[in-house]
């Protein structure tokens, strides 16, 4: 439980990646505030585990966020299922292998970019729509240090990180006075199974950059998803947010 408390009451969210880490533990902050929740990720299996973890009734939204039919048929079972759709957030994406840069292959490129890059613009384009027309909207997208910063070994998920910035920053302003408000988070390396996926250089590499010298908690990246995702948001569109243990400087 997070120790700020919100009330998402009579809000419905929809939260991409939820199966795991950041998206799962956002889906558990979104639901413990009074939130219908929809949980998106790869396979209905995972869902269900996910669901039974969280103790909470949750749609499931089995879907691949590359696919754009897929991703659409996610914001339109969740609008059916709850009538609406307020939040959005884009927290599904691999990290990729740890590669120096000659060694990225074609296929690793475009995948880290697909699934990073791609499915998060189509998932704000699906979910805007609706949104747009009910002049509310909150989408909080998770980028990471690495978009602004760079890391070694990871050309593709630092581009695409970059990417996810850029559109925040753009599709934001797009919508500017729409009642619809997209933001992103720039966090250093939160434990979840992604990093603990990465090899011990790539880790030690990235903690030597953060003055606070630890990892954040998942917990610590849903509380401010949940910020931005709330009604207490009011003024800030198109920005990235720093989560980084004092590592970012701008
Ligand atoms: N963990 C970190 O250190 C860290 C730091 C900065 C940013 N991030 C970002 O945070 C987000 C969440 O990462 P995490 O650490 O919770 O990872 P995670 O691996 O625990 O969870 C990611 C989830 O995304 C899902 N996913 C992957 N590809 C998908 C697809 N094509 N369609 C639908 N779902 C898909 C996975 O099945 C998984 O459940 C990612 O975007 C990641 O890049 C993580």
């Amino acid at each position: 439980m997070s120790e700020l408390s919100y009330d998402f009451s009579g809000r419905v969210a929809l939260i991409t990646g939820a199966a795991s880490g950041v998206g799962l533990a956002t889906a558990r902050l979104l639901l413990e505030a009074g939130a219908n929740v929809a949980l998106l990720d790869l396979d209905q299996q995972q869902l269900e585990a996910a669901k039974a973890e969280l103790g909470s009734e949750a749609l499931l939204c089995a879907a691949d966020v590359t696919q754009s039919a897929s991703v659409a048929a996610a914001v339109a079972a969740t609008e059916s299922a709850y009538g609406r759709l307020d939040i959005l957030v884009n927290s599904a994406g691999i990290a990729g292998a740890s590669l120096p840069t000659l060694d990225v292959t074609d296929a690793e490129w475009e995948r880290v970019l697909a699934i990073n890059s791609t499915g998060t613009f189509y998932c704000m384009r699906a979910a805007l729509r609706g949104m747009i027309d009910r002049g509310y909207g909150r989408i909080v997208n998770v980028a990471s240090v690495a978009g602004k910063e760079g890391n070694p070994m990871a050309a593709a998920y630092s581009a695409s990180k970059a990417a996810v910035i850029g559109m925040t920053k753009s599709v934001g302003k797009d919508v500017a006075g729409t009642g619809v408000l997209v933001n992103c988070i720039t966090p250093a390396p939160i434990d979840t199974p992604m990093v603990r996926g990465l090899s011990k250089e790539h880790v030690e590499y990235m903690l030597s950059r953060v003055p606070m010298g630890r990892l954040a908690s998942v917990e610590e990246a849903a509380t401010l998803i949940a910020y931005l995702a709330s009604d207490g948001m009011t003024f800030s569109t198109g920005a990235a947010f720093d989560l980084s243990g004092g590592r970012l400087t701008y």
